[in-house]
């Protein structure tokens, strides 16, 4: 199967993400969210990116334009998957409102359509339950940023047919990505390997063992990680760390609990860069 429209549901840190990256590699995309002014906020993310990009040399006036005219917004679900070869999904972290999504987006998208999701860590295998093409369902994890993280987790379900994940990787390499297969499990590869080094970071600090910037620094100088665990779950967005984080506890046992300073940012609407403060502080984006 050739895809040629993508829809992205959600337009956060990682749809709009998504969205401009596969604009930039020749796919139509329809780029849905719940309200209009959600949608004109990622546009103007994706605008300034587009501007960057010229900028930097990337691309020239025209090659940008072409690429921009390639992305339209729609607020209405069903009506931005009708003609959709592949719909990735990238709401909040939660099970429940993915689940509903996926139910509407089933009930409207193509019979052929491949209905991807950009989970972090939730079971690729339950949110397909609710649909009634479990075999083109597939987890599609990118990364943040994904206009320059090179690796896309392919998820694959219990149910998920080999051809969907044939088509799954190959629409990964149009990208100019690396796909990495992953059995449907918590975390697959790196969130389960990541958010608990993140979380055990803080869990440092909360025990006054150093501070955040000494710890950042350790760990750069240290194991050569090119930002802070603080910085990085800044920037990943407290909410989605906190909410990895319970998904691992709760799949896989007590020394996942995610820790205090992180369930207290999260609480006080504290989620790093995109609400301007986290760990660190940072200009309003
Ligand atoms: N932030 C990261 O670093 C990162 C990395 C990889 C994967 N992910 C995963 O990607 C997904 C999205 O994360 P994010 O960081 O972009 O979150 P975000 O909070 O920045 O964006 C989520 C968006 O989904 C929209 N949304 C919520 N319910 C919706 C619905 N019913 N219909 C349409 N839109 C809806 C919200 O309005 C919001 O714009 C999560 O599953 C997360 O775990 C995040």
């Amino acid at each position: 199967m050739e895809i040629k429209n993508v829809t992205v549901i959600g337009s956060g840190t990682m749809g709009s993400g998504i969205v401009y990256v596969a604009a930039a590699n020749g796919y139509k995309v329809v780029m849905n969210d719940v309200s209009k002014e959600i949608l004109d906020k990622a546009m103007d993310r994706i605008r300034n990116q587009i501007m960057g990009g010229i900028q930097r040399g990337k691309m020239n006036p025209k090659e940008a334009e072409e690429m921009f005219y390639r992305i339209s917004t729609n607020e209405k679900m069903e009506e931005a998957v009708k003609n959709a070869d592949l719909v990735i999904e990238a709401v909040y972290e939660n099970m429940e409102v993915k689940k509903q999504v996926f139910q509407r987006v089933d009930n409207a998208a193509p019979e052929h359509a491949i209905l991807a999701s950009n989970t972090s860590t939730l079971s690729i295998t339950e949110i397909g339950s609710v649909t009634k093409r479990p075999e083109q369902v597939i987890g599609l994890h990118f990364f943040n940023p994904p206009a320059a993280m090179k690796l896309v987790e392919v998820v694959v379900g219990e149910k998920t047919a080999e051809n969907t994940v044939n088509v799954a990787k190959e629409f990964v390499v149009s990208l100019g990505k690396t796909p990495i297969v992953a059995k449907d499990s918590p975390g697959f590869i790196v969130n389960r390997i990541l958010v608990p080094v993140l979380n055990e970071a803080i869990k440092l600090y909360d025990e006054g063992v150093s501070d955040i910037e000494s710890i950042d620094k350790a760990m750069v100088l240290g194991a050569n990680f090119p930002v802070g665990p603080f910085a990085l779950a800044d920037m990943v967005g407290l909410d989605v760390a906190l909410a990895s984080m319970r998904t691992l506890e709760e799949k896989l046992g007590p020394c996942y609990k995610p820790s205090k300073s992180l369930v207290e940012l999260v609480e006080k609407g504290h989620l790093g860069m995109k609400t301007g403060k986290g760990f660190y502080e940072y200009k309003k984006q």
